[in-house]
């Protein structure tokens, strides 16, 4: 039998703008996914999928789903022309839209698979498999949500558009900050998102170089006050952030309603996380007690929300 596990993540700024070499700043989550495998009787593989999710969310990732678990398989050279892969999917990450679901996914067959057949693939070799599962669910993966599950911690990521590799740099914050991840139940296609995105710039080509260059200044703050663990700084740079997410269409009606509770709620700051157009939000806040009542008002509307710490 393998083992593997592959750790959610939260992007904390810059989802969509690192599809294009722009910096973003992503934080893995302590709750993971693992995967087991076993080798059984037959050929092909057969998944069962045990891990927590948003009502609709398996359903509507199928097929990107089996295609990924494919590209991993072939990426890692495994023969199932006379072998069974029977892989079972679990662990306390909560799948959903921005989560890093697909990736942490990914980066937990890759694990067990490696452990499975004793390849001894070292972390880049596994983070390049999981890149691999990711394709399938959009053509251009940044890369970060793979790179983010497979190291943890807290990671700057540049995307290397010549297919060499990737910038990944650790942040040592030295400061735990508490953040409220909420959650708005919808399921977003991150291939449909990035297109969109992609279309608009090309119609728009200055706007963008604009909103490209205000984006990089920010990411930079952004890392600065990350490593002074400034959390003031830190909340105007999220909601700096969400807005500029507004203005590339990627949020929706219930994330903007999600930011704007928190904000009354007393978070530093709060935006969309990930895909967007559903899926995620998260929200910082100054202390354990802040980020309760965060919680509290997420929930008291309807929406689940999680306590986390980032840093
Ligand atoms: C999805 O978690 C993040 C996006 O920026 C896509 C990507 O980076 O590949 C929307």
């Amino acid at each position: 039998m393998g083992v593997g596990k592959g750790f959610g993540k939260t992007i904390l700024f810059g989802e969509h703008f690192v599809v294009y070499n722009l910096p973003a700043i992503a934080s893995a989550l302590s709750s993971y996914t693992t995967a087991e495998i076993k080798v059984v009787d037959g050929k092909g593989w057969k998944v069962i999928d045990n891990r927590p999710a948003t009502p609709g969310y398996k359903e509507k990732k199928n097929e990107e789903a089996m295609q990924a678990i494919k590209n991993v398989i072939e990426y890692m050279s495994i023969d199932v022309s006379c072998q069974k892969l029977e892989i079972t999917f679990a662990g306390d990450l909560f799948a959903a839209s921005g989560v890093g679901a697909s990736a942490a996914q990914a980066t937990s067959l890759a694990r067990a698979i490696n452990d499975n057949f004793t390849l001894m693939w070292d972390d880049e070799k596994i983070n390049n498999a999981a890149y691999e599962g990711e394709k399938a669910y959009h053509g251009t993966p940044s890369g970060i949500d793979n790179t983010a599950s497979t190291y943890g911690g807290l990671i700057w990521f540049v995307k290397n558009l010549n297919g060499r590799k990737n910038t990944m740099e650790n942040l040592n914050s030295g400061k735990r900050m508490p953040l409220v991840i909420a959650n708005t139940g919808i399921t977003a296609s991150t291939a449909e998102v990035v297109a969109d995105v992609r279309k608009l710039k090309e119609a728009n080509p200055v706007k963008f170089e604009k909103k490209f260059n205000d984006y990089h200044k920010l990411a930079i703050n952004a890392k600065v006050a990350l490593l002074e663990g400034d959390t003031i700084a830190i909340g105007k740079l999220m909601n700096q952030n969400h807005k500029m997410l507004q203005d590339i269409t990627v949020s929706g009606k219930v994330n903007d309603k999600l930011v704007e509770i928190s904000l009354n709620n007393g978070a530093l700051g709060a935006k969309m996380t990930g895909t967007g157009r559903g899926g995620l939000v998260i929200a910082l806040a100054k202390n354990e007690e802040v980020q309760q009542n965060i919680a509290n008002a997420i929930k008291a509307e309807g929406y689940d929300a999680w306590k986390t710490m980032i840093g």
